[in-house]
């Protein structure tokens, strides 16, 4: 299948992520122009295309799934940009140093990846607190950003926001902040199921439900 994301094509197929409104919340307002960027958990790589095509100086995007690895490069050369793709566990094989961290990968607590069929069966998905890969991605983060680098990490009502806030002060003191957030109506599967989830995990305004997106970003000053 073809996939368009702001104006690249992209292919997919039913066993991988394909890319939401939280990619092109990150293609919008991660700062990634004549950047080194590492795009973690780069799926099938609508952002690591997405910053090499718009500006970035160079760009490597890591997955774990062996799957959005070959989709990634497939993409990357279908769409004739240089990015580096490669298979790993987050920082497992990346080697180099960074501007820009963009980290993408599962953070949405399993009950919810279940309700909503957001990740393909086969796709890692993060824990029930929707947390764990988040806060190992901050704790080994900054072995790999230059000084001044800076992570930008992607996470939603349904992570527990208290873990990951708390990781990204154990790592960066004060150097951290919320970048960008908003909120996003429930779909159609979320409020069919909205009484099985919990309620400090999203928002109710009269009879409409959203979820949020946070974007946090922290700085490497060391
Ligand atoms: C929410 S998807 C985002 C994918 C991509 N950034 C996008 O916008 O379409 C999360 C990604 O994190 C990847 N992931 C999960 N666990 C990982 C790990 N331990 N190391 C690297 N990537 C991982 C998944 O395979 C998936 O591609």
């Amino acid at each position: 299948m073809k996939i368009d994301f702001l104006g690249i094509e992209l292919i997919a197929d039913e066993d991988v992520f394909r890319p939401t409104l939280i990619s092109q919340y990150c293609a919008e307002n991660v700062p990634f122009a004549d950047k080194d960027v590492l795009d973690l958990g780069c799926g099938i790589g609508p952002l690591a295309i997405y910053f090499k095509k718009n500006g970035a100086n160079s760009v490597q995007g890591c997955d774990v799934y062996k799957k959005h690895i070959e989709f990634a490069k497939k993409n990357a050369k279908k769409n004739n940009v240089e990015v580096n793709i490669f298979l790993s566990n987050l920082y497992e094989n990346v080697e180099n140093d960074f501007d820009i961290i963009c980290c993408d990968v599962s953070g949405v607590q399993s009950s919810i990846s279940e309700i909503t069929g957001w990740f393909p069966s086969n796709v890692p998905k993060a824990d029930s607190s929707g947390a764990n890969l988040i806060l190992k991605a901050i704790s080994g983060s900054k072995k790999h950003l230059r000084r001044n680098g800076e992570l930008y990490v992607c996470a939603t009502s349904f992570s527990d926001l208290h873990l990951i806030e708390r990781e990204l002060s154990k790592n960066f003191e004060n150097q951290w902040k919320t970048f960008f957030k908003t909120k996003i109506p429930f779909s159609k599967r979320l409020l069919k199921n909205v009484k099985s989830i919990e309620k400090k995990t999203y928002i109710k305004e009269n009879d409409n439900y959203f979820w949020e997106f946070i974007l946090f970003k922290a700085k490497n000053t060391i």
